[in-house]
């Protein structure tokens, strides 16, 4: 995980990269630091928390320079300290560098190191590549060669080859003040153009203000880069090819608006975010749904026996609606697993099944794994991605883009939303293929379009909801429970309140509750049940009375009109109607609102909650 910035030219440096590492801060936020080069003079500052303690840091000793690196930290290995915190230098202190990703053979090449007399600063993986590349350099300095940007990417390449593990990584050295080198493997890197200045990020996000080309390193990129120019070589050697982008980001993006967080922004986009995964992918003559970004054709995809999905967090959650959808709809079996887990089963994976990678950032670590795995056993693998222009996005041999806009927030909420609209796309495509008829194909098109409008209903009971968060803000824990298409919305709600809330909280099937989760029902712990009007309502109305008998607080969440859930419910949350199959869309607002307001209440950090990142990009 972390975010790295990178800056050469003829402004100062680090006002750009405290700008920058701001706009990444969801990519982890523990500790940050700067390295900037003036002269021959490195000047490296570091302090554990948020940016703002760094930037308070610099004011009090300023770290004036053109040429600069940064870095905020999701510590991986090693505590949270300043001595841990990025940028690292080699043994003699004239080489730093920042690293997302993680050098899974430190330990050994840090052994080994130690005994050549190297001595380490922190507990990190990081050091120990910084070591290497000085030590490389070091060899290749001989009586008759100056040191020279050849000699650093070299020393860099015989430093890598070494190493095995993930990285995006930064390097200056105060000996080549016109020098910012950047390379990548596993984790994401990328190079903006300027006039007469050039940048590296983890994001473009990082970038978007300054330059609007970019290039997306690749692989076994080394990238090295002046204030006028740059060169991208291979790892494996000689030119590695490019291709210049136009930045697709607004300053919109990441602005929250009128709104004091991100989330309550990115929950009240939901109706155009929808919307937006709808947009031109309805066919009413056809009544199904066109998907172009697919790369099958119909043939392809009615040779299609099976699905599987994965993704992590929210995204398997949403993976979870999709096998519910797929099955609902196409009648085709349909699995779900956990990317972390995926990777390293040996999933039976018959040719004919077909594999989504659901992401919303693309550079989830666990999920690009696991589409490398699939795809090397030979599985059509298609990409249900938000961040276009990432690894998932790129590598995948097909997919659907979200289209909903950057998710800031680290709890996942508009993207979840526009997985499942997405998937409930793939679902009436896959459906009409086999058993939907026109007529349904078109109900399913109809009730798809309304669910924006009933996102909006939802919406305008946020204040109704605050009131009900603020009455159990301070439960011991919360159960979430629920059934056929809303389990997964059980789940998707537990996660939410105990990432922001810190109240912990677990989401089961509704009739799992008398297998062992009625146990820890007590006045002190609410149940949320998402009860509407389903084929299995009355189910969980029995549910709800069993919890109620032992004296549990309910909260219902239900269909509009539904009296009988008034009647057993402590408090209530009623929304529009809709098919069974399409209620995730709707009953998920709700608990995304519960989460927020409990969060609030309990004065929590709801957009960056303590030991998450947005983007998981490690193991
Ligand atoms: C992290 C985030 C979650 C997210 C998960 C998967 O854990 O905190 O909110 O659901 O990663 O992220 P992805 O970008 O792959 O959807």
């Amino acid at each position: 995980m972390c975010g790295i910035v990178g800056y050469i030219g003829k402004q100062e440096a680090v006002p750009f990269l405290l700008e920058g590492l701001r706009r990444l801060e969801y990519r982890g936020y523990d500790s940050s630091g700067v390295a900037v080069l003036q002269g021959n003079h490195l000047s490296l500052r570091k302090r554990t928390g948020r940016i703002a303690n760094l930037a308070e840091l610099i004011a009090s000793d300023p770290a004036p320079g053109f040429t600069g690196i940064s870095h905020t930290r999701w510590a991986t290995h090693g505590s949270v300290t300043d001595a841990n915190a990025h940028p690292h230098t080699d043994q003699s202190g004239s080489l730093a560098l920042v690293h997302n990703g993680v050098i899974e053979n430190y330990a050994t090449l840090r052994e080994q190191i130690v005994l050549e007399g190297h001595s380490f600063l922190s507990q990190t993986d990081t050091e120990v590549l910084a070591h290497l590349v000085g030590k490389h350099l070091n060899a290749l300095l001989t009586p008759s060669t100056t040191i020279s940007s050849a000699l650093l990417v070299e020393a860099l390449r015989m430093a890598l080859k070494q190493v095995v593990g993930t990285y995006g990584i930064a390097i200056v050295h105060k000996e080549l003040p016109g020098l910012l080198v950047g390379a990548r493997r596993g984790s994401p890197l990328v190079l903006g153009i300027g006039k007469g200045e050039h940048f590296l990020a983890s994001d473009v996000s990082a970038i978007a203000n300054h330059t609007r080309e970019v290039v997306y390193l690749k692989d076994f990129d080394l990238a090295a880069l002046t204030s006028d120019g740059f060169e991208i070589s291979s790892l494996l050697g000689g030119k590695s090819g490019y291709e210049i982008t136009a930045v697709e980001f607004t300053e919109s993006d990441v602005d929250k608006g009128k709104y004091p967080h991100f989330m309550l922004k990115e929950i009240f986009e939901q109706p155009d975010t929808v919307r937006d995964a709808l947009r031109g992918r309805l066919s009413r003559e056809e009544a199904t749904a066109k998907l172009g970004g697919l790369n099958m054709s119909n043939a392809e995809l009615r040779a299609v026996e099976r699905v599987v999905l994965t993704g992590c967090g929210t995204a398997a959650h949403a993976a979870m609606v999709g096998e519910y959808l797929i099955e609902q709809l196409a009648h085709l079996p349909a699995e779900v697993e956990f990317a972390s887990e995926f990777r390293y089963r040996n999933m039976p994976l018959p040719k004919d099944t077909l594999v989504f990678a659901l992401s919303q950032s693309g550079e989830t670590a666990d999920t690009l794994a696991a589409l490398r795995e699939s795809q090397r056993k030979g599985n059509r693998t298609l990409g249900i991605c938000n961040n276009v222009a990432s690894t998932i996005a790129r590598e995948s041999d097909g997919g659907v883009y979200m289209h909903a806009g950057t998710e800031i927030g680290v709890a996942a909420t508009k993207s979840f939303t526009s997985q499942c609209t997405v998937l409930s796309l793939v679902a009436l495509l896959m459906g009409r293929m086999r058993h939907l008829s026109t007529t349904q194909g078109l109900q399913i098109l109809d009730e798809l379009e309304a669910i924006p409008d009933k996102i909006r209903t939802i919406l305008a009971l946020d204040s109704q909801i605050r009131e009900i968060a603020l009455k159990y803000a301070n439960s011991q824990a919360m159960m979430f429970l629920g059934r056929q298409f809303n389990y997964p919305v059980a789940l998707e709600g537990a996660l939410k309140m105990k990432e922001i809330s810190y109240i912990h909280a677990s989401g089961h099937p509704s009739a799992e509750l008398k297998h062992g989760i009625i146990a820890l029902i007590t006045p002190e712990v609410p149940s949320v049940f998402i009860a509407p009007n389903d084929s299995v309502f009355e189910k969980n109305i029995s549910n709800i009375e069993e919890v109620k008998a032992r004296k549990g607080p309910v909260i219902g969440i239900g269909t509009e009109g539904s009296k009988r859930l008034l009647s057993v419910c402590d408090d209530t949350i009623l929304i529009p109607a809709c098919p069974d199959f399409l209620s995730p869309l709707l009953t998920a607002v709700p608990l995304q609102l519960l989460a927020y307001h409990t969060a609030v209440a309990l004065g929590c950090d709801v957009d960056k909650p303590r030991n998450l990142a947005k983007s998981v990009t490690v193991e």
